[in-house]
């Protein structure tokens, strides 16, 4: 694919929003030894790459401008690096792309065969593309996190879902139902019906006293919160966890840290865990195989095509989609 040119959608500097999004053609890139290049048909939008415009996670992420942003993708394989064993040219395929490199809104991207998995045919690309960033987080903070053993082996557990119409929210309850778990979730009133759907036990409207309060309607005391939305103080979890309960906070502060060092100095029995998701193959590969087996479901908010990237860029920003926000070359 030398000398190509591809459509793609790139930034050249921090802020901007969906009007610093700009449509460009760049050359199609070249896979490195151990990379993929996948000619792509889906791929995701999650929080964290409009935060990375935005300049929050400087000097880190970008590395340098302009910037291809979005990892979550799937598509299908069209070249293979020297070192690349498990891939081949028209291998159907799910990928998680570096948030230093990015690539995702484009017609192809290069990625690490490591974060490369096969994807059936009964998983369809947009399905596929959700779960990177947010099916990994969900998992990790479930299982490496609270505990909880996805093959209902573990002992029960009381968990809240924050945000549970979100991205990650919808696969955390999915995920968590597949454990021993009594799962009470949060969301807004329009996404309850949808959120019992996905098999939480108990839902509560963030937006009522008791859902701002997060008590559970049957008295239940949380022994893992996934807390998937921000601005709720540790003063609002603390009487609804168990004596040993955590809250595992997937949009850390500066305060979250200093909190949760200060706990575990202090010997606190609840805990406050900062997540930062790190991705792996192997459990991709476990959720994709989910999916084929109609064990987790990717439920999409909305699908755009990449010449209107900037209006999913919006919805995302806007922080109002139920499940996830595509994006179709
Ligand atoms: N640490 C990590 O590695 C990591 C990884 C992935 C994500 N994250 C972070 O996790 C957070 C969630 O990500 P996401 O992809 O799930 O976001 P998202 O899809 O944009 O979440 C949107 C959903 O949140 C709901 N919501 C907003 N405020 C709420 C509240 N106070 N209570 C209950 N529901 C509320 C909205 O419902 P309404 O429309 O009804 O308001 C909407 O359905 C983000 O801050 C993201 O940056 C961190």
């Amino acid at each position: 694919m030398a000398g190509k040119l591809m459509r793609a959608v790139q930034y050249s500097s921090y802020g901007g929003g969906p009007t610093g999004l700009k449509h460009v053609e760049v050359p199609v890139p070249t896979p490195k030894k151990d990379e993929v290049l996948l000619k792509l048909e889906a791929a995701s939008i999650n929080p964290v790459d409009w935060k990375t415009q935005k300049g929050m996670l400087r000097p880190l992420f970008p590395r340098k401008f302009p910037f291809i942003p979005c990892t979550d993708i799937a598509g299908e394989v069209v070249e293979v690096g020297s070192g690349v064993k498990n891939f081949k040219a028209g291998d159907k395929v799910v990928a998680m792309l570096s948030h230093f490199s990015g690539g995702g809104l484009a017609e192809f991207a290069v990625a690490k065969e490591t974060l490369t998995v096969p994807r059936p045919l009964e998983v369809s690309a947009a399905e596929g593309a959700g779960l990177p960033v947010a099916g990994l987080t969900a998992h990790m903070a479930l299982t490496q996190s609270a505990g909880v053993k996805l093959d209902d082996s573990g002992p029960r557990k009381n968990i809240l879902i924050t945000a549970a119409s979100g991205g990650v929210g919808q696969y955390a309850v999915q995920l968590a139902k597949l454990g021993n778990t009594h799962v009470t979730a949060t969301c807004g009133a329009r996404n309850m019906d949808f959120v019992k759907s996905l098999g939480a036990d108990e839902i509560v409207d963030y937006k009522t006293p008791e859902g701002s309060a997060l008590k559970s309607p049957s008295g239940q005391k949380y022994d893992a919160v996934i807390h998937c939305t921000t601005g709720i103080p540790w003063s609002t979890f603390e009487p609804n966890l168990s004596s040993n309960g955590k809250v595992i906070d997937l949009t850390p502060g500066p305060g979250t840290v200093v909190s949760s060092v200060w706990k575990k100095l202090t010997f606190s029995k609840q805990q406050l865990v900062p997540l930062l998701l790190i991705p792996k193959g192997e459990n991709l590969d476990y959720l994709v195989k989910l999916v084929e087996g109609g064990k987790l479901k990717t439920v999409i908010d909305s699908k755009h095509p990449l010449s209107k990237a900037e209006d999913a860029w919006a919805k995302s920003i806007d922080g109002h989609a139920t499940g996830k926000i595509i994006v179709e070359p």
